[in-house]
């Protein structure tokens, strides 16, 4: 049998460093480098004098190798790199998107340290949750990319549901449960005149740690999968669900456009027919929330008069 550095870390046990030497055919100095590459792409392989390395499985299935190995995917995870802790996410695929990474990297990190969420504001991302984000090359116009926020809360809410939980969603990027925030979901792009070079899907979502684990500001209007399931769930099997949702929502809006899933998105919407207070950047406005529309803006009739909002936070009053 020919052997791969990853055989030796299937399993959590000692191995060493003479053992992979001997099976690689290749010098100490060589294991050591080939240890250092895996710690970069996320393994956490601790070294002791005299025993050799062993893996530390605190990556809950996350890693690369043990991913793609469930992965029914195609395009989304076709490349991936798993990382203990970064700033976010979004900025290490960006980094990778402008040296030419493919369509479909999957960058995920087990902590982050200044995890953004939309208008500046900072995400926090604790041990536990699902922190990653998705490079895309999507053929659409840049009027259209918007529409890819409600693509991925259909396939997180939908992905969901097989919890046995009854998740809604809030314009333009939430996903709730029992009307606290479970899930959050920030695009960002590099756009040209009439096209796109690139959008990143970042999705955060509080999966096995308790609310108290964020700040107690946030806490009142977030809730997590640990919090309302009362145990830990396998957060691959849980990505891997939300990947190949949203690759099949993709796959179908590059051929039918984004019809189907603002269809979709309405049945799952806990706003809508409510009365509503939007915030903008600088005035906030009141009305019923009637309808996404197709460009997927919110239609609000605010007396009377319907008004088209592209972005902004929405909160039932
Ligand atoms: C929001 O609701 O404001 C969006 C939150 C998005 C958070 C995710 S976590 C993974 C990725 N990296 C980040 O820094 N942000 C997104």
């Amino acid at each position: 049998m020919s052997y791969k550095i990853h055989d030796f870390f299937k399993k959590s046990s000692f191995v060493s460093g003479e053992e992979i030497a001997k099976k690689l055919q290749i010098s100490r100095v060589a294991v050591h480098k080939q240890i250092q590459k895996l710690r970069s792409q996320g393994y956490i392989i601790e070294g002791i004098r005299g025993r050799g390395y062993r893996l530390i499985p605190r990556s809950d299935g996350l890693l690369p190798l043990e991913l793609k190995a469930r992965l029914e995917t195609n395009i989304l995870g076709r490349e991936i790199i798993t990382l203990e802790t970064v700033d976010s996410t979004q900025n290490f695929i960006r980094e990778l998107a402008e040296k030419g990474a493919p369509e479909g990297t999957l960058v995920i990190a087990l902590e982050q340290e200044a995890g953004r969420g939309r208008m500046g504001r900072k995400w926090f991302s604790p041990e536990g949750g699902l922190w990653f984000s998705i490079l895309l090359r999507p053929p659409f116009l840049p009027k259209e990319i918007y529409k890819l926020t409600l693509l991925f809360g259909v396939a997180i809410a939908i992905s969901l549901k097989n919890y046995g939980l009854k998740p809604s969603l809030k314009w333009p990027n939430d996903v709730l449960i029992n009307q606290k925030k479970v899930c959050g979901i920030l695009l960002e792009s590099s756009l040209e005149a009439d096209r796109v070079d690139y959008v990143i899907v970042g999705i955060g979502l509080n999966a096995n740690f308790p609310i108290t684990s964020l700040p107690e500001e946030i806490r009142t209007n977030s809730t997590s999968l640990y919090e309302v399931l009362n145990r830990k769930i396998d957060r691959a099997e849980l990505l891997c669900k939300i990947l190949k949702n949203s690759e099949y929502l993709y796959l179908n809006a590059i051929k039918e456009g984004f019809l189907p899933i603002i269809s979709i998105w309405k049945s799952l919407s806990s706003m809508l027919g409510k009365m509503v207070e939007v915030k903008l950047l600088k005035e906030s406005i009141r009305g019923i929330a009637i309808d996404i529309d197709e460009d997927g803006s919110l239609v609000l009739n605010e007396n009377g008069k319907l008004k088209k909002i592209y972005s902004g936070d929405i909160q039932l009053i």
